[in-house]
């Protein structure tokens, strides 16, 4: 397989309280493999772990046990460095530079000659939506949505094969975010990897190919998003409407089918049964109690049943 991130029983254990003698186990034996060309979501509740590992991969922390690497390189590896991109959680510039001089400024540290450093400046700054003038604006003066979008120009200046972009969309108006989203779908469509934490489920479902759900630190899912919600077992799930019948009429009946349950609706019952063979029940039922079909719907799971399960 092409694995461009690799990650191995990875853990992370911050210190911290007076004399740092709290412990809390952030990151809790993670190992996650990512093939390239995709945009991978990468999921968890507030406090889950996912910056901690982010930043362990850009060797902004060491970690306490595991290993990674990336494009086949260990983490340490500086020169691996280069071919990669970061946007942190909250991206933090210096102040008084303008968006203009910032972007020459990391042109700078990969070695780009000043005509080149001007235009991949102009490019990107265009691509994220901060208009010219205020380019020349300095960064102090920016609003937070302003600055999340100088942030992800900044990570994609070396044209990076993987990019790592920690929450992307905090802080962006709704029109801000399709922008931004239609951004990174164009990354993949270019053939970088994108390595995306969030929480907004309806970016995932938009963008991610793959994802991996983290909890307390421990891997909780990982998988397509196709196979994680759609799966043979999901698809078999059905709700049935049924109408001019209350569900108490019903009820006894419907909970003598094996893992049927019903709940009452204004001018009816909605009926969620595990399998299709458990329709005719549920139907001979109902015109008995002269009640009729309403609908008939395939149950998905959603990608917020997953997050929020324990
Ligand atoms: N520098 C630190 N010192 C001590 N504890 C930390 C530190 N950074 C993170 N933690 C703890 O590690 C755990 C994971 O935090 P992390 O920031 O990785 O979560 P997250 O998934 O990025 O959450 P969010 O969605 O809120 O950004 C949390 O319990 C947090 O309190
Ligand atoms: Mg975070």
């Amino acid at each position: 397989m092409n694995y461009v991130i690799e990650i191995e029983g990875l853990s992370k254990e911050y210190e911290k309280g007076f004399l740092k003698k709290k412990r809390v186990l952030a990151l809790d034996d993670l190992t996650l493999n990512v093939t390239g060309g995709q945009i991978f979501g990468f999921l968890g509740g507030n406090g889950a772990g996912k910056t901690t590992t982010i930043k362990t991969l850009m060797r902004l922390q060491f970690p306490t046990k595991g290993s990674a690497r990336i494009l086949g390189h260990d983490i340490a590896d500086v020169q691996m460095h280069r071919r990669i991109g970061y946007c942190p959680e909250n991206p933090y510039f210096y102040d008084y530079l303008t968006a203009n001089e910032l972007m020459s400024y990391f042109g700078e540290l990969f070695g780009y000659d000043a005509a080149t450093r001007t235009k991949k400046s102009d490019e990107l700054l265009t691509a994220v939506g901060i208009v010219e003038k205020d380019r020349k604006r300095q960064l102090r003066k920016f609003s937070k949505g302003m600055l999340q979008r100088v942030g992800l120009a900044q990570s994609l200046i070396n044209d990076p094969e993987i990019v790592f972009l920690d929450e992307p969309m905090s802080g962006l108006d709704p029109v801000g975010r399709r922008e931004i989203r239609e951004l990174i779908a164009g990354l993949r469509d270019k053939g970088t990897t994108v390595f995306m934490s969030t929480h907004i489920l309806t970016d995932i479902e938009a963008l991610c190919d793959e994802v991996a759900i983290l909890r307390s630190g421990k891997l909780a899912a990982f998988g397509s998003l196709q196979e994680l919600l759609g799966g043979e077992e999901a698809s078999r799930n059905l709700e049935i409407n049924v109408q001019s019948v209350s569900a108490e009429e019903i009820r006894e009946r419907i909970e003598f089918i094996a893992g049927a349950s019903i709940t009452p609706r204004p001018h009816g019952a909605t009926i969620h049964v595990l399998d299709e063979s458990d329709i005719d029940a549920v139907l001979a039922v109902t015109r008995d109690a002269g009640g009729r079909l309403g609908s008939i719907t395939p149950v998905k799971q959603s990608l917020e049943d997953l997050f929020v399960r324990d």
